[in-house]
């Protein structure tokens, strides 16, 4: 057996979380979803889920990955051997097969920006304007199948010429620097003519406008953002070392995803309503109003560029997340080799995330319960499969597995004292899991 090799430092591990965790769900999906379901009141559930649901699923997946050290396949074999629950994680595969397609598209869009960003295209026009101009690009076959799949081969490359490392402490570098882009933007976005509007709208809840859809939405984009229930962080951690502190970094991943979320949202809304945009506008709504921002923001362009590239880096970074869960499985489970298991989980890509890029345009009339495809694949993961990843992760660290393995890898054994064990125990057997099947059954109006 190859010795796997694990995070060299601390810093690797929490980094290469934090990296898959923070991506366009923060900048793109959270004021989407944010905007579409009321803004305030979406808000405080989704910190709630976060604290409540989040941090609870990150440390199950965490102590599952760690404690074995292996695939998510492998991993409940070790833990749960002689049962089935092994069967569990082809969910998780189809999910990130199924995120990934969608998620492609959008990264298509990034560089697509970034190019016309770099180019000079970003001058000169009305918020209408780019509004049409983006509605066009999407719209037109060609031109989003060749970004989605430039973009997905990029990933497969990246993933292939072993320079995945180089590529996330990159990441990991630029990603403080898009940190401090964010908080420029914000105080930018402050001081627009409609900026108290946006803020009230993202912060003063209005719970009026809580239905079961936004309770769902608001859960599903918790999962989503911090890249859980589809056992990403779980493999994440099989790489970590016995002395990483497992409760430590769910918090720290959680609040910093938490965080990035809730800056694109002050960055984004006043910018909605100054420029006289709809907030539910939908996956197309930071593209509507981010040109407009940077067109007026003085020194706009390298703005823009410096925006687009680091978010290119940041969605990368995700990417290469969600891949490495189907290439482990594929190289472990189904003894291919890296090289076979990185093409095949390329070509799927390739296939599902054509499918996705055609949604907007010629297939834009296809849908199936009332959704494009790209719709089915955003919704059915996240506020589906995701969350029930979630309960199957938490369920099974707070019940199934010994005590003894989990009380081993909350505390490194024994050497740390764990102070909030007791309430997050709590939270990982009942409150998690409970939650989410009530989620569940008041979504499909059974409650
Ligand atoms: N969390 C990432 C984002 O916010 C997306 C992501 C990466 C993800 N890996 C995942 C989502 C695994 C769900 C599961 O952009």
């Amino acid at each position: 057996m190859k010795e796997r090799s694990g995070f060299v430092t601390k810093f690797g591990a929490i980094a290469a979380a934090v990296g898959s965790a923070v991506g366009l769900g923060n900048i793109w999906r959270f004021p989407y979803e944010a905007g579409q379901n009321g803004g305030g009141a979406f808000l405080i559930l989704y910190v709630a889920f976060v604290l409540l649901l989040g941090i609870p699923v990150i440390v199950s997946e965490f102590v599952i990955g760690r404690a074995t050290h292996k695939n998510a396949v492998g991993a409940l074999r070790e833990l749960a051997p002689g049962t089935r629950l092994h069967w569990m994680p082809y969910m998780g595969i189809l999910a990130s097969l199924m995120i990934i397609s969608f998620y492609s598209v959008v990264c298509g869009w990034i560089v697509e920006y970034l190019i016309m960003a770099v180019s000079g295209g970003m001058r000169g026009h009305s918020p209408h304007e780019y509004a049409q101009m983006f509605g066009e690009f999407t719209s037109n076959p060609s031109r989003s199948l060749a970004w989605t799949w430039m973009f997905l081969l990029l990933n497969g490359v990246v993933l292939l010429g072993g320079v995945k490392k180089g590529i996330e402490r990159v990441a990991n570098l630029l990603m403080p620097l898009l940190f401090v882009i964010l908080i420029v933007f914000c105080v930018n976005s402050l001081m627009l003519p409609e900026g108290k509007q946006g803020l009230k709208f993202l912060f003063n809840p209005d719970f009026s406008k809580v239905t079961s859809s936004v309770v769902i939405g608001a859960m599903g984009q918790a999962f989503f953002s911090l890249s859980l229930g589809l056992s990403c962080l779980l493999t994440y951690a099989s790489y970590f070392r016995d002395d990483e502190r497992l409760v430590r970094s769910a918090v720290a991943v959680a609040s910093l995803d938490t965080l990035v979320a809730v800056l694109s949202g002050i960055v984004i809304f006043p910018a909605v309503f100054s420029y006289g945009m709809a907030p539910e506008a939908g996956p197309k709504l930071v593209f509507e109003v981010l040109p407009s921002i940077f067109e007026q923001m003085p020194g706009g362009y390298v703005w823009a560029v410096l925006f687009f590239l680091l978010l290119f880096f940041a969605s990368i970074t995700s990417t290469i997340s969600m891949s490495e869960i189907s290439i482990t499985f594929f190289q472990e489970e189904w003894k291919m080799t890296r090289r076979s298991a990185t093409l095949l989980n390329t070509v799927l890509a390739l296939l599902f995330g054509g499918l996705c890029a055609l949604s907007f345009g010629v297939l834009s009339d296809f849908k199936l319960l009332g959704m494009t495809i790209f719709e089915l694949f955003d919704y059915v993961s996240s506020n589906v499969l995701l969350p029930l990843g979630g309960v199957f992760f938490s369920l099974f660290a707070g019940w199934y597995m010994e005590r003894k393995v989990l009380d081993r890898e909350l505390t490194n054994g024994g050497r740390l004292r764990v102070y909030s064990y007791k309430p997050l125990l709590f939270c990982i057997r009942y409150v998690a899991p409970a939650a989410i099947v009530v989620v569940f059954l008041y979504g499909l109006g059974l409650l």
